[in-house]
């Protein structure tokens, strides 16, 4: 089984994919990156595309509704070298978005009830890179209303690699039961491998997903301040005991580290750009994504207040060190 890092917008960031790939993951998929503001020249959107030493494979999320547009991403995501490697080693198109913006622009989940566009925008995309394309898409609009099948083939006659399905329907966003059935009978028509994902958190939910027939999982929430639950989730399928987390400083103060080496280096590497300073970048992050390796620990409520009223690295890295204690 392989084990792979889900996109996930504000989280995925080259950071938190390193924690991850030292975690366990196999892959890892960038924040989707707007094919369309690629292609009218915003600088800003390019930062997305960046990953930085220690990271393992990363592919690169689309998101577009034009073929000449994802044609771009492609084209462009494909080019990006770091020495002499290739920054990427997989180009995924994103036709499972529920967000509402993201579906008014005739993007995300706009395309699972439009197989004949994710034909066309997929073939766009094989034609402009010579990595592996795949998609990501989820089992239909609503309950019962299984257009995977005509996701599949169209992602097949377009020549892509490979389906990564939430067995979800955009109805249900990203809660509520999942269809494994459906996605074993995906399985079972498919010619191209297929990757199961949806609400994995342990080593049952991972047999359940296995039970379908597919030979990847891809996990996304259950990394949320746990990036090490590929490696402790491979461990129990061997049925060995979880590996020690490899992460000296603990997992907290290590993703702190990443980070503020990370911001660094996109402000050399765009110095016409605006990047978030230290303080705003440590407080924005602490909001969005250190919180939850708080959540459950004694005191939550009146930690929660503290994290809320962070302002600068320097109060974050208090707070790290006190928790680290
Ligand atoms: C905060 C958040 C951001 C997400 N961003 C993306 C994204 O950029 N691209 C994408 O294809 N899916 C995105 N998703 C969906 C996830 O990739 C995944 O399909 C979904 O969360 C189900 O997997 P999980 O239950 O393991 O989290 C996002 C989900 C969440 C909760």
């Amino acid at each position: 089984m392989r084990y792979l890092l889900a996109p996930l917008a504000e989280y995925t960031d080259a950071a938190f994919r390193r924690m991850c790939h030292e975690g366990g993951a196999d892959l890892t998929y960038t924040e989707m990156v707007s094919a369309a503001a690629l292609f009218h020249g915003s600088s800003p959107t390019r930062h997305l595309m960046e990953t930085m030493p220690g990271e393992g494979p990363v592919a690169c999320q689309i998101f577009g509704a034009e073929e000449e547009e994802v044609a771009f991403a492609a084209r462009e995501a494909s080019a990006l070298r770091d020495g002499d490697r290739r920054r990427f080693c997989e180009i995924n198109l994103n036709a499972g978005c529920p967000m509402p913006r993201i579906i008014r622009s005739g993007c995300g989940a706009k395309l699972v009830t439009d197989p004949g566009r994710v034909y066309r925008l997929l073939k766009a995309m094989v034609g402009a890179t010579d990595l592996p394309v795949t998609l990501k898409t989820r089992l239909g609009p609503r309950i019962g209303d299984n257009t995977v099948f005509e996701l599949l083939d169209a992602a097949e006659r377009a020549g892509a690699s490979g389906i990564i399905v939430h067995a979800r329907y955009t109805s249900q966003m990203h809660g509520g039961p999942l269809g494994y059935d459906v996605l074993a009978n995906v399985v079972s028509r498919a010619k191209i491998p297929v990757t199961g994902n949806g609400s994995i958190r342990t080593a049952d939910d991972v047999r359940l997903m296995s039970e379908t027939g597919v030979k990847s999982v891809m996990i996304g929430r259950g990394a949320f301040a746990d990036p090490a639950i590929f490696a402790r989730l491979k461990a129990e399928g061997r049925g060995e005991p979880p590996p020690p987390a490899p992460w000296e400083r603990g997992p907290l103060a290590t993703h702190l580290e990443y980070l503020l080496a990370f911001r660094r280096q996109l402000a050399e590497r765009y110095p016409g750009d605006h990047v978030m300073s230290e303080d705003a970048i440590a407080s924005v992050k602490m909001h969005t994504h250190f919180i939850h390796y708080f959540k459950g620990v004694p005191g939550a409520a009146a930690l929660r207040a503290r994290l809320n009223a962070v302002r600068t690295l320097a109060e974050v890295r208090a707070i790290v060190a006190s928790c680290a204690k």
